[in-house]
């Protein structure tokens, strides 16, 4: 792990586009505000597009978060643009131009170097050839980040990693998933390992289920075009989620260590049972009840009859002696009824006898929005009662920690761990290769199977209706009716007692 120093050129090809102007340079502009990047770096911004630096300067300042005029200005006199080709040498032989006057004018003598690929996996084998050929320094260390969609299946991301492997090492390269750059993402080793009163319970013995959500309020609102050719399961499933399955299934690593933690989460990858294709619900998303919001189909930028699937349910099983026959339930959807992501890990039930009805204990890890962490346990109502009632021990964020705490956005959060060399966060090749042979199946089933049933469901509602007996068939409990509530508003049992 080396952390860069002062002088160090950070160059994002594909400068021009959407991912570039909403999350690389605000993350890159959050890390300066909060003083987590050289305030000597230069950044460059690459793209085929003709933009005069004031026209670039106004396009990826658009969504700065916080500081004052001043720290954005200063952070935009690190930033200059080029303008070039991804197919041809010239671009890039003016990006090393500008990278060895930059060094030798601050006498640098092992340069550091960070290529950011902001672009269509189209161009990453293109670009990284090119990199490779006119901009990599050679006495120095280059890390090259790379965005999502790696592959499209087994076949696809194979290709890709064999046209870049022989490139850079796989300790050149960043692949990003956003998700674990998230706060309570990092977290999650830490909450299981980090206390005996989950370590020592982490598994089949105590955990009936687990169950990772992910829910969009929003469709695609006529972007759907790539959407359409992906569907929700590669989009966040085979990714996100599946990374957060992953951190919370693994073994313990024997350190921090990135690749001690990656060893880890392959291993637990490899013994991720096959997905049973029958056992999944799809769905897609109508126009809304009262028929304000469109359906998937009224996006003039997908196929007029497309199967793309928007919602999607499926349960994984772990062969191995800590998880096997403990149902992972991973579930995800756009245009749902609210926007969420969180874990919810139901335990085993007590022994009855001493109790008549006695509720589960459940372990939520709210990953946004407002990060929390809460307990669901039984505890004496208050009083003179002797009944029980479902609490909870509750650590909500923004109670907790001061609002001052500066929680850095995943991005910042990933980009700040390049800089410093730390590839813990980010995926491995054989991490990827793992997680395609488990996906690739589940989505070849979907994709040729002409009687699916793609349940329609209405914008703004929960999803598709077999969602409550699906969960319930893989051993879900559901709290009774009105017995809790979370975040609590008002004092609990209120004229219970
Ligand atoms: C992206 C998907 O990877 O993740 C998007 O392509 C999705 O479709 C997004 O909206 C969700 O990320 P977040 O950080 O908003 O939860």
């Amino acid at each position: 792990m080396t952390s860069f120093g002062k002088y160090y050129t950070f160059i994002i090809a594909g400068a021009s586009g959407d991912l570039a102007a909403k999350k690389t340079f605000p993350a890159l502009y959050g890390l300066y505000r909060e003083k987590q990047l050289s305030p000597d770096c230069q950044i460059i911004g690459y793209a085929r597009s003709d933009l005069s630096e004031e026209k670039f300067h106004e396009k990826i300042s658009q969504h700065f978060k916080g500081g004052d005029e001043q720290t954005k200005k200063d952070f935009l006199k690190l930033t200059s643009y080029v303008r070039g080709a991804y197919d041809t040498d010239e671009g890039y032989q003016k990006l090393e131009k500008r990278c060895v006057d930059y060094e030798k004018e601050h006498n640098v003598e092992k340069p550091e170097r960070i290529f950011y690929l902001a672009l269509p996996p189209s161009a990453f084998t293109e670009v990284c050839e090119h990199i490779k050929k006119d901009v990599y320094p050679k006495d120095g260390i280059i890390r090259v980040v790379i965005e999502k969609p790696f592959g499209h299946d087994l076949k696809s991301a194979r290709e890709l990693q064999e046209s870049i492997a022989p490139l850079f090492s796989e300790d050149e390269i960043y692949r990003i998933d956003h998700y674990l750059g998230k706060e309570m993402v990092k977290n999650l080793l830490v909450i299981r390992f980090g206390n005996e009163l989950f370590s020592g319970v982490w598994n089949k013995n105590h955990i009936s289920s687990i169950q990772v959500s992910f829910k969009e309020p929003f469709g695609t609102e006529g972007r759907g075009g790539y959407f359409d050719t992906i569907g929700i399961i590669r989009d966040v499933m085979q990714n996100h989620l599946l990374q957060v399955l992953t951190l919370l299934t693994m073994e313990r690593p024997v350190s921090f260590d990135a690749e001690a933690v990656r060893d880890e989460k392959v291993r637990v990858l490899k013994a991720f049972d096959k997905i049973n294709v029958d056992d999944v619900i799809v769905g897609q998303y109508d126009k809304s009840e009262d028929g304000k919001k469109p359906s998937y189909l009224d996006d003039k930028t997908v196929a007029k009859d497309s199967k793309c699937i928007t919602y999607a349910a499926f349960t994984v099983n772990i062969h191995n002696e800590r998880w096997d026959g403990v149902p992972m339930i991973l579930r995800a959807g756009k245009a749902l009824d609210e926007g969420k992501v969180e874990i919810r890990i139901q335990f085993k039930p007590v022994a009855r006898g001493m109790f008549k009805d006695i509720q589960r204990n459940e372990l939520v890890i709210r990953i946004q929005p407002d990060e929390a962490i809460y307990l669901k346990i039984n505890s004496k109502i208050p009083g003179v009662s002797t009944e029980t009632s479902l609490t909870d021990l509750d650590l909500t964020y923004n109670k907790r920690y001061s609002k001052d705490f500066w929680i850095p956005e995943a991005y910042e959060s990933l980009i700040r761990d390049v800089l410093h060399g730390n590839h813990s966060n980010f995926v491995r090749d054989d991490e990827l290769d793992v997680s395609w042979k488990l996906f690739t199946p589940l989505l070849e089933a979907l994709e040729n199977n002409p009687n699916l049933n793609l349940e329609k469901y209405p914008y703004g509602s929960k999803g598709p209706k077999e969602l409550r007996k699906y969960l319930q068939k893989h051993g879900y409990v559901f709290a009774e009716e009105g017995s809790y509530q979370w975040p609590l508003t008002e004092p609990d049992v209120k004229g219970k007692i």
